[in-house]
Order: C-alpha cells, then structure tokens, then sequence
C-alpha cells in the first residue's frame, strides 16, 4: 500500500514540478516551491508558548544526543524516552525518506548527524557556533552537515500522515532540535502539502491557510527558554510535519489518530475501498481524492431537491445544480483545479457505471448548498491499463 502511494506522490511531484519548469531536481518535495513554508527573514520563529517547568531544557536533550551520535539506536531512544507516553504502545519509526508516508500510530525519530567522527561537546558547540555565523552571513550556503559539500537550497522534506477515512491526526513533538539561526524550521500543516498546492483545498478548509500552517523552530537565545513541546490536531485524516534542516538537528513527533463521527474530506490510501459522503444537512463541500488514477462507480445516491429525486434515473450532467457530486482528477493536491468528468445528482440504489479517471488525482466532491440532506456511496478502486476503455477523463501528466 505504501508503494503505491509513494509511486503516485512522486507522478504528482514531477507533473506539478514540470509544470513550473523545474530543473535539476529529484522526485522530492522542492524547498524552493515551498513559499508559504519559507519565511527566513523571520527572526521571530518561536511562537510564545506556556513553559512547562516539568521538562528538561531543550539544549539538555540536543546535547545527549549529540554526545551519542557515535552509539547505538538504543541509547538515543533511551535518551527520548525522558518523555514517556503511557497510554501508547511504543511503536518507534526512523524518518529515513525526505517525503516519509506515515500510516502508523508511534514516535517517529528523525536525527541529521554532524560529519565529525569523533564528537564531544566542545566541538559540537564550536560547529554550531560556525554554522551559525555562517547562516547569518550567508543565508542559504550552509555547509551541509553530512559532509557532502554545500546545500545551495535546504531541501524541505516532510512527514506525511494519513489515517483511516474516519479520524484525524495528532502530532506530538516530544523533543525538536531545529536552530532558527541555522534556517532551520519546521512546520505543522492541517492536511498534505506537495508543490503548494494542499489537501484539503484552501477554499475547501473550515479554516484559512494562515491558520493551517504553524511554523515554529528552536529560539536558542531567547531566554528563559520555552518548553519544547508542542501539540497539534489535524481537521481531517490527512497532516503533515514539514522540516527543513540545513545543519543538523533532530525531533520526535508522536503520531496518534483519533475518530470522528462527521468526517467530511478524506485522503484515501486504500486502493479499493467503499466511501459514504454526506454533508449532514450542512453548506459545506466535501472531497475524497485519491493519489492515483482511480475507478470510480456510485453504489447508492441521493443528492439535491425532490425535483432530482424524483427523476427515474441517476443525472449525470448536474453542473448547473447547487447540490451534486463533482468526479474529476487534477494533476496537482488542490481539488480547485479539478478537471471535471462528472457532475450527479439525483437518486438511486442500483450500482452506476464504472468511470476511469487517469490523473495523479482522482476527486469525488460533494457540493452542498445546505438546503438538502445529501447522501453517496462509492467504490473506489485504482485504475490500470484495462481501464483505459471506461476512461472518462484524462489530465495532462
Ligand atoms: C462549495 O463549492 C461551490 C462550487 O465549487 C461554491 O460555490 C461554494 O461557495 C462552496 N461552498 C462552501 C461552503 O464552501
């Protein structure tokens, strides 16, 4: 399941970035398409947050780790675990991957690592000290700390959770070591995040883009020091942790998912599954998008005023109604750009027609004016060659 949604991610990656005439990248999240994420003129990273006298100081937690970096995973988890979380199994990923699918609940480790051998504590504050002066010189020509020369662009990579239709996401940051001075920030987004473009789409959240993306990074010289905990919901099953790490740096986000009764948009990862869209009597557009091209077919509907309710068949040319279920793909995560294949409204129990939609985005949406009680039920499965025949639509890729 993860390959595929890593498969098609990338699709979307290169269609958006070919677009943008884009060179010399690889299929990963670009910093440089990343304007909303990117503020380095920004001194003032930190948000002002209640201090938490209970948890050690940030700098203790960096400095353990740096000191183990020539040890074990062990040791470090051991250093982590300052934070226990009880009621959590403790499920422990590693963030290897710039673009991370996270479908699992745990603590998930992410640790860029000095290029000296043989660390110690002097040396660690020295390098931090240089890289410091040199981010403050320079901006963005930062030594990497890998050791492989210079980051011309910081690369931004990202975490990104999905869960079950029905739930929304928690992130914890237990611990994150990302130096402001450095570059380094990080930012949690209520939903995904590829090429600017968000899931759900900016008209289609309850709430602005402003409010759904919450940057924040380690103010080292402010003092005191605030807690380095933070804590953040998602509206839907979709969020993401954003990071851009020039240095090095390091964190620990515990991932939780939670249920909801009313879920409204829906990231899908299953590559065939049953979806119930309504909208509860409430004006409110609602999408489920898949991440690759999908077939898609009604089970059941009932959509709009007994004037289409009453009709013998299923319409499926309702773009001039107020209420009606949009099918349709778009290359990019935004369902504003959607290519629309299909527009139904009406009522119905007997399957409809299987459609194919050939785009890194598939996209049910259901538009409600709030006046009618809106219901669908859709199959949802991904598309291969076989389809072609039943192809309804077909983006540009
Ligand atoms: C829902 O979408 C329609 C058309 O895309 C738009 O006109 C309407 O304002 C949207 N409603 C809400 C509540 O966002």
């Amino acid at each position: 399941m993860k390959l595929v949604v890593y498969l098609y991610l990338s699709m979307i990656v290169l269609g958006v970035q070919r677009g943008q005439a884009q060179s010399g990248h690889q299929v990963k999240l670009s910093a440089n398409t990343n304007k909303d994420f990117i503020s380095l003129d920004n001194d003032e990273c930190e948000n002002p947050e209640k201090a938490n006298e209970n948890s050690p100081t940030p700098a203790k937690v960096s400095s353990d780790i740096w000191l183990q970096t020539n040890q074990a995973w062990p040791s470090v988890k051991r250093s982590f675990e300052l934070y226990p979380s009880p009621a959590m199994p403790h499920n422990v990923h590693t963030v290897a991957e710039c673009m991370h699918v996270a479908s699992e609940a745990g603590d998930y480790i992410f640790k860029k690592l000095a290029p000296l051998p043989g660390l110690n504590r002097e040396a660690a504050l020295l390098e931090l000290e240089a890289v410091a002066a040199a981010g403050a010189g320079q901006g963005l020509g930062l030594e990497s700390g890998l050791g492989v020369g210079v980051e011309e662009q910081p690369e931004v990579c990202g975490l990104y959770v999905i869960g079950e239709p029905d739930t929304i996401v928690e992130i914890t940051m237990k611990h994150y070591d990302a130096n402001c001075e450095t570059g380094a920030l990080m930012a949690f987004v209520d939903g995904w995040e590829l090429n600017g473009e968000y899931f759900p789409g900016i008209k289609d959240h309850h709430r602005p883009l402003e409010e759904r993306v919450y940057e924040f990074c380690n103010n080292y010289k402010q003092w005191p020091r605030i807690s380095n905990k933070k804590f953040f919901r998602s509206s839907q099953n979709a969020a993401l942790l954003q990071y851009r790490i020039p240095g090095r740096g390091s964190f620990v986000a515990n991932v939780r998912f939670h249920k909801i009764t009313q879920p409204c948009n829906v990231l899908v990862q299953d590559t065939a599954a049953v979806y119930k869209m309504t909208n509860f009597g409430q004006a409110r557009n609602c999408t489920i998008s898949a991440l690759f091209p999908a077939v898609v077919s009604l089970a059941s509907l009932r959509i709009g005023g007994k004037g289409v309710r009453t009709q013998p068949k299923v319409n499926y040319d309702c773009q001039t109604f107020g209420d009606r279920l949009e099918i349709g793909g778009s290359s990019g995560l935004d369902a504003n750009g959607l290519e629309l294949a299909s527009a139904v409204c009406g009522a119905g129990n007997e399957p409809g027609p299987e459609q194919a939609i050939f785009c890194g985005v598939s996209t049910v949406r259901l538009v409600s004016t709030g006046r009618y009680q809106n219901q669908a039920a859709l199959i949802l499965r991904k598309a291969d060659e076989q389809d072609l025949d039943i192809a309804t639509l077909m983006c540009a890729l």
